[in-house]
């Protein structure tokens, strides 16, 4: 049967990453449609009207996106986070939702460091920095990327602890990682690395008792997303704490507030990426989107729904 996948992006995939989708999607006889770097939601409601499958990024599947999506089967989110998806109104349109696990670890892990080397390296401002042989990373979450940033640490001669409620403590320690009990016990280490998703729970619940325990030079590296760090507090413990830093790939809709905070600190105690970089690398849109097209002609071929999403 011929299907059409629409290929919906605000953020677009390397050109590279594209055509590879776009070989797995015509060897199954479909079609490929094209909504890259689209900048207004109306784009994609006329977008999707028409569509038997969608890939997305970050973009926000929610219930304006569904009334008009009357053919689709399966909206497979090309990455890990999926809570721009949402999950519930799928199900009662009886829409399998799917992501990508672990196809962008490597790329965010990659990512942790290099934030981690600005900030010790004081943005290459000719000072002395510090090095990061011997320090100690904890991972808030353990899940495929913290796992990825986890082998670079060893590598770099750092001692990994890791708290998970999903994962048991031997399952960590079996890992190489030193089980910790409590998410307060995260904090007593230097870096502290966010790797859980945004849910009720999670939401804003790095707040500022978690942050002033930190040792000296405690930095939070957030690559998880923006919402799980309590804003006014974060704000008021950047002010407030000198030696603190704030290493974050998910760049708030202001950062104002933020950099007034550090003043000229900008760039080592607080480093913000213009749009959300972890997964921007040619071999993270490689395998996230060519998982994700995989995944596609799987379950339109096969009745494949690994990978598939409970809401
Ligand atoms: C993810 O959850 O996989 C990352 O946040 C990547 O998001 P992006 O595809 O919007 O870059």
């Amino acid at each position: 049967k011929a299907r059409t996948v629409l290929l919906a992006t605000e953020k677009a995939f390397a050109a590279g990453a594209v055509g590879k989708i776009e070989s797995v999607v015509k060897e199954a006889n479909y079609t490929l449609k094209k909504l890259e770097n689209y900048k207004s939601k109306d784009d994609l409601l006329a977008a999707v009207a028409d569509v038997d499958a969608m890939i997305i990024r970050s973009d926000i599947v929610d219930q304006a996106v569904l009334d008009k999506a009357d053919k689709l089967k399966i909206v497979v989110r090309a990455g890990a986070g999926y809570d721009n998806i949402d999950l519930k109104a799928c199900e009662a349109k009886s829409i399998t939702a799917m992501n990508t696990p672990g196809q962008n670890a490597n790329a965010v892990a990659e990512l942790v460091f290099g934030m981690m080397i600005v900030s010790a390296r004081n943005n290459f401002d000719g000072t002395s920095g510090f090095e990061l042989v011997n320090r100690e990373i904890a991972f808030y979450g353990f899940g495929a990327v913290a796992r990825a940033v986890h082998k670079l640490a060893v590598g770099f001669g750092m001692k990994s602890f890791a708290y998970d409620p999903y994962i048991p403590a031997d399952k960590i320690k079996e890992m190489g990682a030193e089980p910790v009990s409590s998410v307060a016990g995260l904090f007593d280490h230097q870096y502290v690395s966010l790797h859980v998703p945004l849910t009720d729970e999670t939401k804003a619940s790095i707040n500022k008792e978690l942050l002033m325990k930190m040792p000296k030079g405690g930095s939070l590296i957030n690559t998880a997303r923006t919402e799980v760090v309590h804003e006014a507090d974060m704000i008021e413990v950047l002010k407030t704490r000198t030696d603190f830093c704030y290493l974050c790939d998910v760049a708030p809709k202001d950062i104002e507030p933020y950099k007034a905070a550090v003043g000229d600190k900008y760039g080592k105690r607080l480093i913000f990426t213009k749009k959300k970089m972890g997964a921007q690398t040619a071999e993270a849109n490689d395998n996230a989107g060519v998982a994700a097209a995989n995944q596609i002609v799987g379950f339109f071929e096969k009745g494949e729904t690994r990978f598939s999403l409970k809401a």
